[in-house]
């Protein structure tokens, strides 16, 4: 009874709600509607998709209270309220990630979904728009295609010319909706009567290929046409058998010799039957105008060979070769977890210069990955190159050394029919500099444009300063990591590795999540360091793992780079509120866990087995100079209590309490262990190095007594060098375990320094992406060791997150992951006047915006709704303390103020906020 009570209010207040809103203002709706962090996803395969919004409100302190979705086969069917699911009235503040529970789906089929919730106010907001997700062929029974393979000659010891496939069908209804499902061994680009199909990139994308290939799903409603119609593709070798790692006993076929296509697609038509043109038989094969074209080494490309109208139909193929069905791989079909790439934005070249050695090179101003379009008018048989550098030498010549084998050269012969406009297929350039030869006449850099390629994660950071070589870095970080989400993160865009290298996620997951929303990108990603595993749980170096993937064994499990496994799971949880996260990789972390027991003696320490160490940390030949080396076992078992930690927190948040028990005593013994081996008792680290302090102190491994003395031998030692010492595992932890500790000033001069070591030493030598190492060009205008000297690199970039966290203060709170409840915390400093910093959450926008002026620090603070948060003010007195030029203590509309010892906290509902303090002391 209470029940329809409740319901009759609720819907007597929503049919009321529905009427004002329409009248007067909105202050509470609903936007933004995602599923499995898409909006309107088309061809998922997540049997239970998790649905979000986001609330807007013009009050204050807004909570959402319930919720109520619905999810129907049509909009009009949503509108008649005949639903397929309805979640019934929820009373709850979930708005991130709320499970669909309704009956089991089907294949092909669009599901439509509203949402409309209420909030602490008072307030109800009428049914949200309609959204909606798609489903792809879930069962292998959907797939009525086969896979096939073209029939021509080639030679497996290097690229081949890319094949082109073609196959006319014939159309003779009203067509009501098509699409188009494709997935290939090697890349595909796939046409309907000559037009390109969809704005994707390197599809399928790059899995662990001996598990799984992923499959998408293309509209292709509007690209038919009644009467003849004709479905093509190109294939290229890409990651599955093109040239991949350096072993040049090793580097072509790693997944396989033959490429091949499996295409299907399924037309439905107003009467409702069906035809479907799949990859069959019927297909014909030929080579055309790419004659090479590989990931690393670019692409060949002579128009004259091209064959006009190909995919069109009508073309005459009688001259073209059949092709051969192949038996289906074992692997699965996946529809894609993580973001498609795309062509993400353009850019124009800022000069044309002419090098003392006389090449003609543009700069586009901007390291960058994609690649060059150019538009050409030349006689037929033009060869133009173009051959691409991340930077130029000392005396400004056009520079390749460090692309070590990696061609990256676009080499086209022009057809001479007016205006031809290139464009690369199947391959990426990483670079600033384009020497370019063989252009006829004079060259303007219109004719030159620089796309910029990579996966469509939606940015959601943004951080600047009063200091400019700060905002500078920022940016370079940016690129790092637009230029190595290239659909698995990798460590590199340019030289012939681009591989997905473990350490290097594992220390930038946290920065690359506070710039862009990241988590079904490495959700996608996280599945195949799984898959990868090896039977003992340890995690290859590589993943997609191509270094030994045949065997199996070897090239795997390094501290640091194999904690990736626990480590990235527990940033996405943590960033975005995701817990499916956690049981999915749960199985995974454990084995990686478990493999680091099994390796460490019975005194818990891990010292034996291969480790990267705190690779490229500072080193110097002066021999006045103390080593910086941290010893390796003191860095693996470090790394074995972190891992251990975090899992047992993970099996704590999925309940699995006998599991925490065990491993959050397994971490004490091995904590126990590590203070024995490497600790005295006056606190000095057996590798007396900033990198075993930073990770003693970041993960906690040291007793309370002798955690302020470590602290303070770390700055002494930063102090005794003046900069930083550390490699790709101690730079993350090193600024944030300075303030944590009270040694800010510490921090903020490691920032702020410019001379070698440090972040804005190659800011000062013109950067425009974080290199691989402190001094790739070294202050003498010289360069580091060609043989691995990456000027697009973001490990070192994992700076960023204590920018965000500290020098603006945007902190999430580990108990309301997410950032349903936030911690909003700047540390002023470094000189800095302001500093403003937002980050587009899972519940809408945080923003921390402070700065010092007219012996005042104001801080603006946005808090979206259906969260809370503590601002510490630092440095200041409640009596001093105003919000909105009021006084906060004791004020009602805020939840709470309070002076802690050299702060005042307080705590806030959703909104905006200025507070003001007066300065006392110094900042
Ligand atoms: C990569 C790194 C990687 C390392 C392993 C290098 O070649 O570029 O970034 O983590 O090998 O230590």
């Amino acid at each position: 009874m209470k029940w329809k009570i409740e319901t009759f209010v609720w819907a007597a207040a929503v049919v009321l709600t529905t009427a004002l809103n329409a009248i007067a203002d909105t202050r509470l709706a609903v936007k933004n509607l995602r599923c499995e962090y898409k909006s309107d996803p088309l061809g998922i395969d997540v049997r239970k998709p998790r649905l979000s919004w986001e609330l807007t409100s013009t009050e204050r302190g807004v909570l959402q209270t319930s919720y109520e979705i619905r999810v129907a086969a049509s909009e009009t069917e949503l509108a008649k309220g005949k639903t397929l699911w309805e979640s019934g009235k929820q009373s709850s503040d979930a708005s991130n990630q709320v499970e669909y529970s309704g009956p089991a789906f089907e294949s092909r089929k669009i599901y439509y979904w509203q949402v409309r919730v209420a909030d602490n106010r008072g307030h109800l907001t009428g049914w949200s728009k309609a959204a909606r997700w798609e489903t792809g062929l879930l069962e292998p029974t959907d797939w009525k295609a086969k896979w096939i393979t073209p029939n021509l000659p080639e030679d497996e010891t290097k690229s081949n010319t890319a094949p082109l496939l073609r196959r006319e069908f014939s159309i003779n209804r009203k067509v009501e909706r098509a699409r188009l499902y494709a997935t290939a061994m090697g890349l595909y680009e796939m046409s309907l009567n000559g037009k390109r199909v969809g704005e994707e990139y390197f599809t399928p994308g790059w899995t662990s290929y001996d598990f799984r290939y992923q499959y998408q799903t293309y509209d292709v409603t509007n690209d038919l046409k009644s009467g003849a119609n004709c479905i093509g593709a190109i294939l290229g070798d890409g990651w599955f058998r093109g040239r991949l790692a350096w072993d040049p006993k090793n580097n072509r076929n790693h997944y396989g010799k033959k490429l091949a296509l499996l295409a299907q697609l399924v037309i439905t038509f107003n009467d409702g039957s069906q035809q479907i043109v799949g990859s069959d038989q019927q297909w014909k094969s030929a080579t055309g105008p790419l004659l090479l074209s590989d990931i690393y080494d670019g692409e060949t490309y002579d128009a004259r060979v091209e064959q006009a109208s190909w995919n069109d139909a009508g073309f005459n193929d009688k001259d073209w070769q059949s092709v051969t069905i192949l038996e289906a791989p074992k692997a699965t079909l996946v529809a894609p977890a993580g973001p498609p790439v795309k062509a993400i934005e353009e850019i124009a070249p800022i000069k044309v210069l002419k090098t003392p050695a006389g090449n003609t090179v543009l700069d586009m101003g901007q390291n960058m990955v994609g690649w060059i379009r150019f538009r050409v008018t030349a006689p037929a048989g033009t060869t133009i190159t173009l051959r691409h550098a991340e930077v130029l030498d000392k005396a400004g010549n056009f520079y390749t050394e460090n692309l070590r084998a990696a061609k990256q050269t676009i080499q086209y012969t022009t057809k001479g029919q007016g205006i031809e406009i290139f464009q690369p297929h199947f391959t990426f350039q990483g670079f600033r500099y384009v020497a370019v030869s063989g252009w006829p006449g004079e060259l303007h850099r219109q004719d030159f444009t620089g796309v910029v390629v990579h996966s469509a994660i939606p940015r959601t950071g943004s951080f600047e300063t009063s200091n400019p070589l700060l905002n500078q870095l920022q940016d370079n970080i940016i690129w790092g990591q637009k230029g190595n989400f290239v659909d698995v993160p990798t460590d590199c865009p340019q030289r012939d590795e681009r591989l997905g290298w473990t350490g290097d996620a594992q220390v930038f997951a946290r920065t690359a999540s506070f710039n862009h929303d990241t988590a079904a990108f490495y959700t996608k990603w996280l599945k195949d360091v799984a898959l990868d595993q090896e039977a003992d749980g340890a995690v290859p170096f590589v993943i997609p793992n191509v270094l030994s993937h045949k065997t199996r064994k070897g090239e795997a499990a390094s501290a640091g780079w194999a904690d990736v496994a626990v480590v990235v799971p527990w940033v996405v949880y943590q960033s975005f509120g995701d817990k499916r996260i956690l049981e999915e990789q749960y199985a995974s972390m454990k084995a990686w866990v478990e493999y680091m027991r099994r390796q460490a003696d019975e005194k818990y320490i891990w010292s034996n087995g291969f480790s990267f160490g705190d690779w490229l940390a500072f080193a110097t030949t002066r021999s006045d100079y103390p080593g910086a080396t941290t010893d390796k076992d003191l860095i693996q078992t470090a790394y074995f209590a972190r891992s251990t930690a975090l899992l047992a927190k993970a099996a704590a948040v999925l309940g699995k309490k006998e599991e925490a028990a065990e491993y959050t005593s397994l971490e004490e013994k091995i904590k126990a262990a590590f203070q024995k081996e490497f600790v005295t008792p006056n606190g000095r680290l057996s590798s007396n190095t900033q990198t075993a302090y930073a990770l003693a102190l970041a993960f906690e491994l040291l007793p309370e007594a002798q955690r302020a003395l470590a602290a303070a031998r770390l700055a002494e030692d930063v102090k005794k060098f003046g900069h930083l010492t550390t490699g790709f595992l101690g730079t993350p932890l090193l600024c944030q375990t300075l303030s944590d500790y009270g040694y800010l000033d510490v921090a903020y001069m490691l920032l702020n320094r410019t001379q070698y070591p440090s972040w804005l030493y190659p800011v000062t030598k013109g950067a425009t992406s974080i290199w691989e190492r402190w001094d790739g060009i070294k202050p003498d205008g010289g360069f580091q060791d060609p043989g691995m000297n990456s000027f697009n690199h973001y490990a070192y970039g994992a700076i960023g997150e204590w920018m965000y966290r500290v020098v603006a203060g945007i902190e999430l709170d580990e108990r309301h992951p997410g950032y349903k409840h936030i911690l909003i915390q700047p540390q002023p400093g470094g000189g800095l006047t302001y500093a403003k910093a937002s980050f587009d959450s899972m519940y809408g926008r945080v923003a921390s915006d402070w700065k010092i002026a007219n012996g005042k620090f104001t801080l603006t603070v946005e808090v979206p709704p259906n969260t809370t948060a503590t601002v510490r003010l630092p440095k200041a007195k409640l009596e001093q303390t105003a919000e909105g030029q009021k006084a906060v203590a004791g004020r009602s509309d805020l939840l709470g103020a309070r002076q802690a010892e050299d702060a005042v906290l307080v705590e806030v509902g959703s909104g905006t906020y200025v507070f003001e303090t007066a300065l006392s002391g110094t900042n």
